[in-house]
């Protein structure tokens, strides 16, 4: 702690993000990136902004990109935000539309930015449990609030929420904004996007990072209605007016043009996280329904930092909570490729023995 610290500053319990460590040879499975490169258009594109405009700035609004994304969810460009990466815009979101006097709603095992923010913009929050089987129970939102937010699929359970359960928390919420954060919907889970004309209290959140592979660029997008949306362009135009730079507006928008890609990608990824689940069950394994790139999953006889341990010592990555202790038994596993998740489960029968 340093004297020249603010008391906000002093107060701040940050995000810890998973570890991205510099060894050679690992099966890194503890971030939930894509093992599949970016499209090759947009790779492309990346290299045709290599140049002389690189002296200029890039466009604040980001237009190219918003269009690209409109485009591919049949909505207008006026009800797309785009940010540096998903956390921005998901911070954004917290500051414009959830800092209300009733507390903002999510549940006690999800995404641990969600408690970060709030202690970051002093937003009074409530965490509601998750049921035994580690779903969301959508009449624990029926209450006064100052707003929703959850990812669907969960993190770091993967359990996805069905829209029908959705639209009822929209329906008994029409008071407060419900923020739906769709990281990693593409892997399987049903999308909300379809019902941002008719709510407009709904925000959907998605990112490059997983489904687009391009974790490294850092770019999130926001769609619902257009208040919701400038509420966010307000916030940014008051903090950064190029959160996006010239290589995230190109890249981001070929990345969206090429759905075959996507599709194609998202549909390895599923069918690898199918041969997985087998394996791992095979072995002794609880593994909860995923419909993400990632699964999570508990062995009876072994703790959960103990086989993270002893992963790592075979060089193989994964992630542990250690926090709440309700999931400390659990491992987060992402999907890699066929390869990585046949050395994952290789291993896993070593140290089990
Ligand atoms: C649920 C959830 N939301 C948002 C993010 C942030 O993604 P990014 O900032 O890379 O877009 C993550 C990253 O792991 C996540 O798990």
């Amino acid at each position: 702690m340093s004297r020249y610290w603010s008391s906000i500053v002093h107060d701040l319990t940050p995000y810890v993000p998973g570890e991205q460590p510099k060894l050679p040879n690992l099966v890194k499975l503890n971030t939930n990136e894509n093992p599949y490169g970016p499209s090759p258009k947009a790779l492309e594109a990346l290299r045709g902004e290599v140049g002389d405009s690189l002296r200029l700035y890039p466009d604040p609004n980001s237009d190219r990109l918003k269009e690209a994304i409109a485009a591919f969810y049949g909505v207008k460009p006026a009800q797309v935000f785009v940010g540096n990466g998903s956390d921005e815009v998901l911070a954004h979101a917290f500051l414009a539309l959830l800092k209300h006097d009733e507390p903002v709603l999510f549940p006690d095992i999800t995404y641990s930015f969600y408690p970060v923010y709030c202690g970051l913009y002093g937003i009074a929050h409530r965490q509601l449990p998750l049921t035994e089987s580690f779903e969301i129970r959508v009449d624990d939102y029926f209450r006064p609030n100052g707003g929703i937010i959850f990812p669907n699929p969960n993190a770091p359970t993967g359990c996805p929420l069905a829209l029908a359960e959705i639209e009822r928390l929209l329906q008994a919420n029409t008071g407060s904004v419900v923020v739906v954060d769709e990281a990693y919907v593409d892997f399987g889970a049903e999308s909300a996007v379809g019902l941002v004309d008719r709510y407009p209290n709904l925000l959907v959140i998605h990112t490059l990072s997983k489904s687009r592979s391009l974790a490294g660029l850092r770019v999130g997008y926001a769609i619902g209605h257009p208040d919701l949306i400038e509420a966010l362009g307000r916030v940014k135009d008051s903090f950064n007016s190029y959160p996006l730079d010239r290589f995230a507006i190109a890249g981001a928008a070929a990345a969206i043009e090429d759905r075959a890609y996507f599709e194609e990608t998202c549909a390895r990824v599923v069918a690898t996280r199918t041969r997985m689940v087998t394996d791992l069950e095979a072995l002794g394994f609880e593994v909860l329904p995923s419909a993400a790139n990632f699964v999570f999953a508990r062995h009876g006889q072994h703790d959960g930092a103990e086989l993270a341990a002893r992963l790592r010592e075979r060089s193989i990555i994964v992630r542990h909570f250690k926090n709440p202790s309700r999931i400390a038994p659990f491992l987060r596993i992402t999907v890699g490729t066929d390869g990585q998740c046949e050395a994952l489960v290789g291993a896993l029968k070593e140290i089990l023995v």
